[in-house]
């Protein structure tokens, strides 16, 4: 017979194995977004993708991350993201309900990653909705703008004609009804630009925004999982971040040639053949911001 003081150990220990199993087994990994959002408006659903590699090489497939969103704390929403067949690849569609600054993170395995703050703008419904009068003449609408400005024409020829041949009010009468109809059709023709500066103005207040390249490569740094195995601090509220000790350099301070850097963001095997760093499928726009950051003071 075992003793109960052997049994609770035996208990005690069993339990602490199936508590820390999962830290050991699970590790971490790379969580990388598609791109970044932008133009977000509020109340318009939008698709953000990205990708889980499992210690930075390995898709992991069969999880189920989410993606959390709060404004100031207050408005918070949480949406599950699923899987879109590519192995390690999940999108999630998010709606903001608000304009506003909004920070947001991606749940994925053992990783909870702040993602770089998101601007949300407000709907632009008041010059989207306006009525068909905004809308560019028509060139249907022109050409009859043409044949009541010839037939004025016409008609004022006609009219002068028949002064000259002595019917003179007859004549008057018809000069000054073509006159009449000519300088109205000026009137109308003279509104269409004006129109098309309103149209110009409703198109230019959607919610773009641009940002120096150096900012972007800085919120590049942390979407794209970079700070994951890189410690900088560069990056805003870097402290906040979860970075493995697995030997990648910190590049706090670190800056080398652009051609350099091109190649080792484009494939990290083509400058270490045994490379650690995963291809992370960065677009040339993306490499060049992140080089710009990396090398910024
Ligand atoms: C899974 C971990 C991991 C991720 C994610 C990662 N790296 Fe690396 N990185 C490494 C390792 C490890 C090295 C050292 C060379 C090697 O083994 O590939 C390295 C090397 C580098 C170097 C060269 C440093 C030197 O000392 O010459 C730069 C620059 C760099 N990485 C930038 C980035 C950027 C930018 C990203 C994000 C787009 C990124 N890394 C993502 C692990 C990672």
């Amino acid at each position: 017979m075992f003793s109960h003081f052997r049994v609770s150990i035996a208990i005690a220990v069993i339990l602490t194995l199936l508590f820390t199993i999962p830290v050991f087994a699970g590790g971490w990994a790379v969580i990388t977004l598609d791109e970044l959002p932008t133009g977000v408006v509020a109340g318009q659903p939008i698709t953000v993708g990205f990708t889980v590699l499992q210690h930075g090489r390995t898709p992991m497939s069969g999880i189920f991350p989410t993606v959390t969103a709060n404004l100031n704390k207050e408005t918070e929403f949480v949406v599950n993201a699923e899987s879109d067949g590519e192995p390690g690849h999940y999108v999630a569609t998010l709606t903001f309900p608000k304009e506003g600054e909004w920070r947001w993170s991606i749940q994925a395995f053992t990783m909870d990653q702040t993602m770089p703050m998101l601007s949300v703008a407000a709907p632009v419904a008041a010059s989207a909705e306006q009525p068909a009068v905004n809308a560019e003449p028509s060139a249907e609408s022109i050409l009859w703008l043409m044949i009541v400005r010839m037939a004025a024409v016409a008609g004022g020829l006609v009219g002068v004609t028949l002064a000259f041949r002595n019917r003179i009010r007859l004549g008057a009468a018809l000069t000054v009804l073509c006159l009449v109809v000519g300088i109205a059709s000026f009137m109308t023709g003279s509104t269409i630009p004006a129109v098309e500066a309103q149209g110009e103005m409703a198109s230019k207040s959607s919610g773009e925004f641009s940002v120096s390249q150096v900012e972007l490569g800085r919120r590049l740094f942390v979407a794209k999982g970079c700070i994951t195995c890189h410690r900088n601090s560069k990056v805003e509220n870097s402290s906040e971040y979860w970075t493995i000790d697995m030997g990648a350099a910190n590049l706090s301070r670190f800056s080398a040639s652009p051609e350099a850097l091109r190649l080792r963001l484009k494939n990290p095997s083509s400058v270490k053949s045994d490379a650690e760093m995963p291809t992370l499928g960065l677009s040339e726009g993306e490499i060049e911001a992140l080089i710009a950051f990396i090398n910024s003071k």
